[in-house]
């Protein structure tokens, strides 16, 4: 969804921030814009509708003078994907110029107020309300000070708001946090404000992450004020200790089967988890009268496997719910329940509306999450962080596979059994680099079995949830029309969809769901179907037969299969993985 990033020292800012946007376009975006201060202190905007290398084609970005400037990428929501609509917007006097990551949800009655009092719009954006806003309260006001104007446009204005304005009279950029993330980058001589760290990263990896309602200044230094109390506050500076190389595609075609191969490594990184906090969840979770997991997407997939390892290992109920359906639950909630978030870019807005929801209940949130300093883990009160480094591609992979084998040791701890987990998990992340040997063979089946309008996906057990995963993986990056259905449920509606030469991908594991699943497929077999069997073993009744070594997790080694499959299927089609249409990595409107 919207990026924004912000650039202030001694280099020219259009180079640093066409660079930061490229790094921002993983989160999903449709128009992107530029605007800097030249050196005849006036605002100089580029931004148009398109991807940033069609848009800079028309536009030339780098032609951009000055060493101060703000840029953005936009997912639209309010205003069709049209030039006019594209970030940054500027005040009528041409002082300011403004981009912005959130809703302005009264923008309308507000516009129609700027309006009678004489500001003019050319826009149908949120957006370009807040801007003339800024610049009304501002006239208005005898100190001129944005802090104490911030403090009153907060009163009246709703919505999330997090935005960076650029100032051409002061040379000055600032960072408001609202409800949407915003970090503050700390280079030697230069400072960034942006919604994600991989944007800056190339530069620096000591950050800043603002609170809600705390206003950056960005002159030679920063500054940091809350704007309720209207005092400067404490900076707390963090060290990502991720690099800008995990940020990179590192020869690989595509983020996402750099990512997929990544797993290899980073899986033995998600189970060193510090013990003491470890420990802490395991303790919170055992305590606890009820557990909810939440999550959205791919996350969810893993909070309905979680669930399943939780009943079978640890003998809990914990009970899996989305992120958008979690009002539905709310009467369940109370000040004995534990909320276990997961989320891969911990900012879901699903996932944020549930916690918060949650915490009005008294009940306690913990969290898995993967970006340090996120909302969610912020809101969290443990956490516990899947160490997988930057994750670019949309399509979840590596994030997926680490909150599984998190999530599973958890399962493993919560009976008191460990030593076993671990010995269980290992082995499984040993064997990984034997599934990533294999993926020239599953490019092949892929194009010449699965590459069809429908595919089908059957598991039984853990295995169900990553068909489930599976058949969300094709359909968002191959677009095609995949099912996936617990191995049972076949024989109670889709066996009618089941015709000669129609792919069914049957997960069977070496584990008591074997003889089920073997049963289902003869009945898909009766119809004509064709079995893609993914097992440690190689049955007749395969037709095609993606072989995975012996572990005792074996569904855990599917998942890379599954993404295997998914990705080349993209690709194939012609699709880009990386960028599937209409989707975005962080998800912050509900
Ligand atoms: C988006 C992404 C998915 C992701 C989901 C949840 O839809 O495209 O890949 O699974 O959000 O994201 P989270 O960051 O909460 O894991």
């Amino acid at each position: 969804m919207c990026g924004i990033i912000g650039y202030i020292g001694k280099k020219r800012a259009a180079p640093i921030l066409f660079d930061s946007l490229k790094k921002l376009e993983y989160r999903g975006y449709d128009s992107v814009g530029m605007a800097t201060i030249n050196g005849e202190a006036e605002i100089e905007i580029k931004k148009g509708s398109g991807r940033i290398e069609a848009v800079n084609e028309k536009e030339d970005f780098l032609t951009l003078k000055g060493n101060i400037g703000i840029g953005h990428t936009r997912w639209a929501t309010h205003g069709a994907v049209e030039d006019r609509n594209a970030h940054p917007f500027t005040s009528c006097n041409g002082h300011y110029a403004l981009v912005h990551n959130g809703i302005l949800e009264n923008y309308l009655e507000l516009k129609e107020d700027l309006k009678k009092k004489g500001h003019v719009f050319t826009s149908d954006t949120d957006t370009e309300v807040l801007v003339h806003l800024i610049e009304e309260e501002m006239n208005n006001s005898k100190e001129k000070d944005l802090v104490k104007v911030l403090s009153k446009l907060t009163q009246i204005a709703k919505g999330a708001y997090t935005f960076l304005l650029l100032d051409a009279k002061n040379n000055i950029i600032y960072a408001f946090r609202k409800d949407s993330p915003i970090i503050i980058g700390i280079g030697e001589d230069e400072l960034f404000a942006s919604s994600d760290i991989t944007s800056f990263l190339a530069y620096t990896n000591k950050a800043i992450i603002l609170e809600n309602n705390q206003l950056a200044i960005l002159r030679d230094n920063c500054s940091i004020y809350d704007i309720q109390t209207g005092k400067e506050v404490e900076q707390e500076i963090t060290t990502i200790d991720w690099t800008a190389e995990q940020a990179s595609k590192s020869g690989f075609p595509h983020f996402m089967l750099k990512e997929i191969f990544e797993e290899v490594e980073i899986s033995k990184h998600a189970l060193e988890q510090d013990s003491l906090k470890f420990n802490g969840m395991i303790d919170v979770l055992s305590k606890a009268k009820k557990v909810f997991f939440l999550g959205s997407g791919t996350s969810y997939r893993a909070c309905l496997l979680a669930s399943i390892y939780f009943a079978q290992i640890a003998k809990k109920h914990f009970m899996p719910i989305l992120g958008s359906e979690f009002k539905t639950y709310q009467n369940l909630i109370d000040k004995d329940t534990v909320i276990f978030a997961i989320s891969q870019s911990g900012e879901t807005a699903d996932v944020l509306e549930g916690i918060n929801i949650a915490k009005t209940k008294g009940a306690r949130v913990v969290s898995l999450v993967n970006v340090i300093g996120s909302t969610i883990m912020r809101e969290s009160d443990q956490y516990l962080t899947l160490n997988a480094g930057p994750e670019i591609a949309v399509a979840s992979t590596k994030a997926f596979t680490s909150q599984v084998l998190i999530l599973t040791l958890l399962a493993y701890g919560l009976s008191d059994r460990l030593k076993e987990g671990r010995e269980h998990l290992y082995e499984v992340v040993r064997k990984l680099e034997v599934i990533m040997n294999q993926s020239d063979t599953i490019a092949i089946l892929a194009k010449d079995v699965l590459n069809k309008n429908d595919l089908y996906l059957i598991g039984r057990g853990a295995s169900y949830p990553i068909a489930m995963e599976g058949e969300l993986k094709i359909k968002e990056i191959a677009y095609i029309h995949a099912d996936a259905l617990a191995g049972g449920e076949l024989k109670h509606h889709t066996l009618a969809l089941i015709e000669p030469g129609v792919p069914c991908i049957a997960l069977v594991p070496n584990d008591d769901t074997k003889d089920d699943m073997i049963n289902n497929i003869m009945q898909i077999k009766a119809r004509g179907g064709k079995i893609i069997g993914i097992s440690s073993e190689h049955l007749e009744l395969f037709d095609y037969y993606i072989s995975i070594p012996k572990v005792h997790l074996e569904p855990l080694l599917m998942i890379p299969v599954l993404q295997l499959i998914s990705y080349y299927l993209s690709v194939i089609r012609g699709n880009d993985p990386d960028f599937p249409r209409n989707l975005a990595k962080s998800v912050t409107v509900l």
